[in-house]
């Protein structure tokens, strides 16, 4: 199974991405983790990628590609993978054909930007294993440390409200016309993306038969 999870920022793609992954025993693909850790650890990519995450920017198609190619030619991706934040952009997405993979479902988590704005309001994330609550919906039990793994709760740069802002409206220009590149294929499954997690994650399963 090899599905993509397209939405707007903080529409839910990480958070059902952990689940359907689970249920379905293969490995997510975020490139927005994979840079943020790269971010973190200092490297040449990460280093050159901070300036476009932070300001809510795209970092530059070359760079992403490079990313999923190497990190699709591993072993745990031979049954299967969810793409969590890729392809953002036609240009991506037509790469990934050239690449040779297949698509079996897209899955759009449809949610409108009121709703997200609200969302990336009250995010927080594990700095250790980048686990994503929300202080409201998703609490932990004291709303400073990660239930997962007991490490300090942050809330991502790219979360402040201009830059998510920002980010809704390259999401608008930039990744919303691959819907219209996917439903050309007859893959493109729409979910509501709004209310309870466990039964958007029921929907998803639904649209993709698994
Ligand atoms: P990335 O990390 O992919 O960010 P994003 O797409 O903006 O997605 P988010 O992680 O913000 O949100 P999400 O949809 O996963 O929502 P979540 O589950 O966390 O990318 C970051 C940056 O990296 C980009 O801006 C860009 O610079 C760069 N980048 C990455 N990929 C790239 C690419 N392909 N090309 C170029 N640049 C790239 O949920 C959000 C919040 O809502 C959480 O608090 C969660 O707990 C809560 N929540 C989830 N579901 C519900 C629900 N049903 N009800 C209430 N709350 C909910």
């Amino acid at each position: 199974m090899k599905i993509i999870f397209l939405g707007a920022p903080g529409a839910g793609k990480g958070t059902q991405a952990e689940k359907i992954a689970e249920i379905c025993s293969i490995p997510t693909i975020s490139t927005g983790a994979i840079i943020r850790e790269a971010i973190k650890t200092g490297t040449e990519m990460g280093t050159a990628a901070k300036a476009y995450t932070e300001k809510g920017a795209l970092v530059p198609d070359e760079v992403v590609i490079g990313i999923i190619k190497e990190r699709l030619a591993n072993d745990d991706c031979k049954n299967g993978f969810i793409l969590d934040g890729f392809p953002r952009t036609v240009p991506q997405a037509e790469a990934l054909d050239e690449l040779g993979v297949k698509i079996d479902y897209v899955v759009d988590i449809d949610v409108d930007d009121a709703d997200i704005v609200e969302r990336m309001g009250g995010r927080r994330v594990c700095e250790a294993c980048g686990m994503s609550y929300h202080i409201k919906y998703i609490p932990t039990k004291d709303n400073k440390t990660c239930d997962k793994c007991g490490a300090k709760l942050i809330i991502r740069k790219d979360d402040q409200p201009e830059t998510v802002l920002e980010r809704l409206k390259i999401y608008h220009e930039q990744t919303e016309p691959l819907k219209a590149f996917y439903a050309a294929k007859g893959i493109l499954k729409s979910v509501d993306g709004r209310g309870d997690i466990a039964q958007i994650t029921e929907s998803i399963l639904k649209s993709i038969k698994a």
